[in-house]
């Protein structure tokens, strides 16, 4: 029986994965930040199959509370075997530019909690010596752009913490996957017009877990974004400095 912890279960991603997690009898531990929706999703889970769901409170963005939810996770699991790290936000990139205060908090939801949270829960796959530890990145982060070089900034600098922390924790049998969605429809992208690049969440989530199984590094979901950001990444920065992208 897999024991999971999930930060930023009510993502749409994340709530995806936990289902598939639940259907295979999993005990989980979710954290968000509304009480409320993580008691309907707990329920959910457990009607799908879940042989457990314990949940807890966080905003990211509270430093001082990672402690007590780290601990509670695994007094309540006893061991993890799969962390999902999920939550985020979609900066408003043009808002960001005009405010330094938007612009370092949006960092820090997408950022810092992240490198926090990890830096806090390292230690502890240490010492199990196995498990994986499943972080959402982004595309965003390969190379920044005018459009979203905010969030973009974050996701690099999470993209580049996983990657040092992997070879960390290969050393001690514990998988780290940083995981590069390209476009989801979720509330997240709710005002975007949709198109043919669109991935749903289930379908991303099935491939976190396939990845996370397998003991992958990086994946892109769905795998196509993997050729387009290998053009976007060279792109000649002298052509790329006159393309909006
Ligand atoms: N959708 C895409 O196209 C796309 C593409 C690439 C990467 N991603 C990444 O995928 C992950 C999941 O996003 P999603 O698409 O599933 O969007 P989503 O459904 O909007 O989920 C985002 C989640 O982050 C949580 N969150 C935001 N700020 C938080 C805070 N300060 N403390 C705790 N939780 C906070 C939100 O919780 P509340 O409900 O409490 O606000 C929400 O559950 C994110 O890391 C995102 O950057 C998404």
């Amino acid at each position: 029986m897999q024991k999971v912890v999930i930060i930023g279960a009510t993502s749409a991603i994340a709530e995806a994965t936990a289902r598939l997690y639940a259907a295979r009898g999993a005990q989980l531990f979710l954290v968000a930040r509304h009480a409320e929706r993580l008691q309907d999703i707990a329920a959910d889970l457990r009607v799908r199959g879940a042989k457990e769901v314990f949940h807890t409170c966080l905003d990211v963005n509270e430093l001082q509370d990672h402690a007590r939810v780290i601990e509670l996770a695994w007094d309540s699991l006893g061991q993890v075997d799969v962390l999902l790290v999920a939550h985020g936000t979609l900066p408003d990139q043009a808002r960001c530019e005009a405010s330094v205060e938007l612009a370092l908090k949006e960092f820090s939801t997408n950022g810092t909690s992240t490198i926090a949270l990890l830096t806090a829960i390292a230690p502890r796959f240490e010492a199990q010596r196995k498990g994986a530890i499943a972080v959402i990145s982004s595309p965003a982060g390969d190379r920044g752009r005018q459009s979203n070089y905010l969030y973009g900034s974050a996701k690099a600098a999470v993209t580049a913490f996983a990657s040092g922390l992997r070879q960390r924790l290969s050393k001690v049998g514990v998988n780290v996957l940083t995981i590069k969605p390209g476009f989801v429809d979720t509330p997240m992208t709710r005002d975007f017009k949709k198109g043919a690049l669109w991935a749903k969440p289930e379908g991303v989530a099935g491939g976190i877990v396939r990845a996370a199984d397998r003991g992958r590094s990086t994946v892109y979901l769905p795998w196509f974004w993997l050729p387009i950001m290998l053009i976007i990444r060279h792109i000649p920065e002298f052509i790329f400095k006159r393309i909006k992208l």
